[in-house]
């Protein structure tokens, strides 16, 4: 089945054409420098500019896949979780297409998204598998049973791990957004010149970042360790070294809770993605975890990290080719819970 995918629930406006498990085509237009001013994602100015963009953007993931409307069969999209005002802008524009064409479509959550993008590039991953999801707005750690079969098994009682990464970057005026620069000047420093305490959380399979931005303003406090003039200043050593233990304590943290999870959970493939999944010391780390356990690991290509609606199409495939068809109950939500009874009971509430 030939099926063309859209996301636009943040600040990328991508398309993707895939024939079935065959992906033909991505296309992502990153909203990044327009919203660098801000030091954040400004949800008027990201949906206002995702309407401009979606048109161009799908017919060049039809014209890269060298197809066109007429040859689609299936239609899916991101529905949620997101910004609302963002999300509508490809909900209606795949709504719209669906009833014009006479065309099945499937709302897909964002986050299994990112979970299927593990098998993009490795089909054959087996089941079941652990998927660590670590973006700017999510760190969650989900059991994969068959895909469309998910249970959470930790997540962030508070920030994202990306987020801690871009208030820490803001805080110290590095580039917006902060992950890529704290990952890059991290190589440059001391991972041990400060130090982060293990985040403790009773009783509770949980993350928690918030902490880490309390940390470093009193890092930066007692070492004297000034915000950059401008986010392209050479920043002081002292400040390369709070970075890369910056980096270390959160990696330390990510692979705490994923080598938990793994023991108690024994499945047979490890899958990183999301944003931070570019972040190279989590790459090696996990790549070491996946070998001291022999498990399979995917880690899908930098492209495939960040949003992409190559994910979608993955990940929409399986329900489109089942006969599945979402038309009269397809919508936009900010929250989107996957997986488990309360996603099941939250689903029938929106429909
Ligand atoms: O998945 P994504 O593109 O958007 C969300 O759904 O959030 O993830 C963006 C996040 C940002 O927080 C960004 O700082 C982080 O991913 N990120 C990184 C790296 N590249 C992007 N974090 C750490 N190291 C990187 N190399
Ligand atoms: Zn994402």
């Amino acid at each position: 089945m030939r099926v063309l995918a859209v996301e636009s629930s943040c600040d990328e406006t991508a398309a993707a054409v895939a024939d079935g498990r065959r992906l033909l085509s991505s296309v992502v237009s990153s909203q990044v420098t327009l919203h660098a001013p801000y030091g954040g994602v400004v949800p008027e100015i990201a949906a206002r500019h995702h309407l401009g963009r979606i048109s161009e953007v799908v017919e060049r993931a039809l014209s890269e896949a060298h197809t066109d409307l007429d040859a689609i069969e299936g239609l899916a999209v991101t529905c949620g979780p997101g910004l609302v005002g963002c999300l509508l802008v490809g909900v209606n524009f795949v709504r719209a297409l669906a009833l014009a064409r006479r065309l099945p479509v499937v709302g897909v959550n964002h986050l299994e998204g990112h979970i299927a993008s593990g098998w993009l590039e490795t089909p054959l991953l087996p089941f079941p598998a652990l998927a660590l999801v670590v973006s700017g707005g999510h760190t969650a750690l989900w059991r994969v049973r068959a895909f469309g079969e998910y249970r959470q098994l930790a997540r962030t009682r508070d920030d994202a791990a990306g987020e801690a990464f871009d208030k820490a970057a803001k805080m110290m005026g590095l580039p917006y957004p902060g992950g890529p620069a704290i990952d890059r000047l991290a190589s440059q420093g001391d991972p041990r010149a400060f130090a982060f305490g293990e985040v403790r959380i009773k009783g509770e399979a949980a993350f928690s970042f918030s902490g880490y931005k309390t940390a470093v303003r009193e890092h930066m406090r007692r070492a004297g360790i000034e915000p950059l003039p401008h986010p392209e200043a050479e920043p002081p050593q002292a400040m390369v070294d709070l970075v890369a233990s910056l980096r270390h304590a959160v990696v330390r943290e990510l692979l705490r809770r994923a080598r938990q999870a793994l023991l108690a959970d024994r499945p047979r493939s490890l899958v990183l993605a999301g944003g931070v999944a570019a972040n190279r010391l989590l790459r090696e780390e996990i790549t070491r975890l996946a070998d001291e356990h022999g498990l399979a690991l995917a880690i899908p290509p930098l492209r495939y990290c960040g949003d992409n609606a190559a994910m979608i199409a993955r990940a929409g495939i399986e329900a489109l080719e089942a006969g599945v068809n979402h038309l009269d109950r397809l919508d936009a939500f900010a929250s989107l819970p996957l997986g488990g009874p309360e996603a099941e009971r939250s689903s029938r509430r929106h429909r």
